[in-house]
């Protein structure tokens, strides 16, 4: 059957990385039998100029409609003085809640090539591989109620919920542990149970949940703690489950510690293995149009798409592979350079890996 893939490049630098990972669809396609097309929407900013809202109806309908979702990124100065119902996040966010997709993964993985593009010290990153999980439709990002006012005082206010229902704790759960499960059989669940209710409900869900995985060693972390530990001592971790604002930020940290946020992909899932595919990293207005950009946190993301939605380890696989092949032969994008290697444009790399991937 073939696979229906939504293509929504968005703003910045999207298009531009997203233009690379179609290029190694297309030689999956070409090469290795990989039955999928593609068709593409717009989102974000584009879309709001395009049609004056940031998550169009037909967006919605051809990513409901699809197999699988890729998306580049959202966002850019040019939209910051929107309301917020109007800003490029909103699409982004739209999508997340409308496809029901709770389940971000955010692996953490250090090449051995890049261990020199860590700000970190070698011995600190090197064999790096971490998966933080991050809650992706409840929490902070969509509790009610929120918003600005003006109270009595004539003082303005702006507020926002810390919300979750035990269920929506417990199928992150279950995601976590089972995550865990394939690998080191270790979950580090993060939260502010000393300060917040929400919280420490958290905690006691991930408890209960745990007692159905007595091979999964499950352990607590307050969220201030675990961003010190992740820099302090990192390869201490293999999964993390955490609520969706200190995920958004637990995995930037994590994703510097791997030499560039633009080396990290991440799968976003709802519960029948659907899903959205994007690299961690924003739109990158400062470095937009310049041809400069790194593809390769993209093209994992086809990776991902392939392994979690389609099922398709040996392609995901050839795409790993032809990644490390690219960095082995010396590319490297101005994210990742160090001295000695080949500064390579986000069309170069995209090149350089595929070239890999025929080799
Ligand atoms: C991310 C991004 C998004 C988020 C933004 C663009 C809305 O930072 O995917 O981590 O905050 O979730
Ligand atoms: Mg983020």
């Amino acid at each position: 059957m073939t696979m229906k893939i939504a293509v929504l490049p968005g703003d910045g630098i999207g298009t531009e990385i997203v233009a690379e990972a179609i290029k190694v669809l297309h030689v999956l396609r070409e090469d290795f039998g990989l039955d999928m097309e593609t068709e593409e929407a717009l989102i974000g900013g584009a879309a709001y100029d395009a049609t004056g809202t940031p998550f169009p109806e037909a967006t919605l309908k051809l990513c409901q409609a699809a197999d699988a979702v890729l998306l580049g990124a959202v966002g850019g100065p040019k939209w910051e003085p929107l309301d917020y119902s109007l800003r490029p996040e909103r699409g982004l966010l739209g999508l997340r809640a409308e496809l029901e997709l709770f389940a971000n993964l955010r692996p953490a993985i250090l090449y051995p090539q890049l261990v020199a593009a860590s700000t970190l010290k070698a011995e600190v990153v090197s064999g790096l591989d971490i998966m933080i999980i991050r809650e992706l439709t409840g929490g902070i990002y969509f509790g009610q109620p929120r918003g600005r006012r003006v109270n009595a005082d004539g003082e303005r206010e702006g507020f926002n919920t810390l919300y979750y229902k035990e269920s929506e704790i417990r199928r992150i759960g279950h995601i976590a542990f089972q995550t865990a499960q394939k690998r080191n059989r270790r979950l580090c669940s993060v939260d502010k149970a000393n300060v917040l209710e929400c919280t420490e409900l958290w905690r006691e869900v991930m408890i209960e949940v745990s007692k159905e995985y007595p091979d999964v060693e499950l352990s607590h972390m307050y969220v201030d703690n675990a961003a010190m530990q992740l820099v302090r001592a990192p390869k201490q971790f293999d999964v993390m489950v955490t609520e969706n604002m200190f995920g958004d930020i637990l995995s930037d940290c994590a994703a510097m510690l791997t030499g560039s946020i633009g080396m990290l992909p991440s799968a976003s899932l709802d519960k029948n293995g659907k899903g959205m595919f994007e690299p961690i990293h924003g739109s990158a207005p400062d470095i937009t149009g310049q041809g400069v950009a790194n593809p390769i946190a993209t093209i994992l993301s086809v990776a991902m798409m392939l392994r979690y939605s389609f099922n398709d380890a040996v392609n995901a696989d050839r795409i790993e592979k032809a990644v490390t092949a690219a960095l082995d032969a010396g590319y490297r994008t101005a994210d990742i350079a160090s001295q000695g290697t080949l500064k390579t444009g986000t069309s170069a790399m995209g090149d350089a890996i595929i070239a890999a991937l025929r080799a």
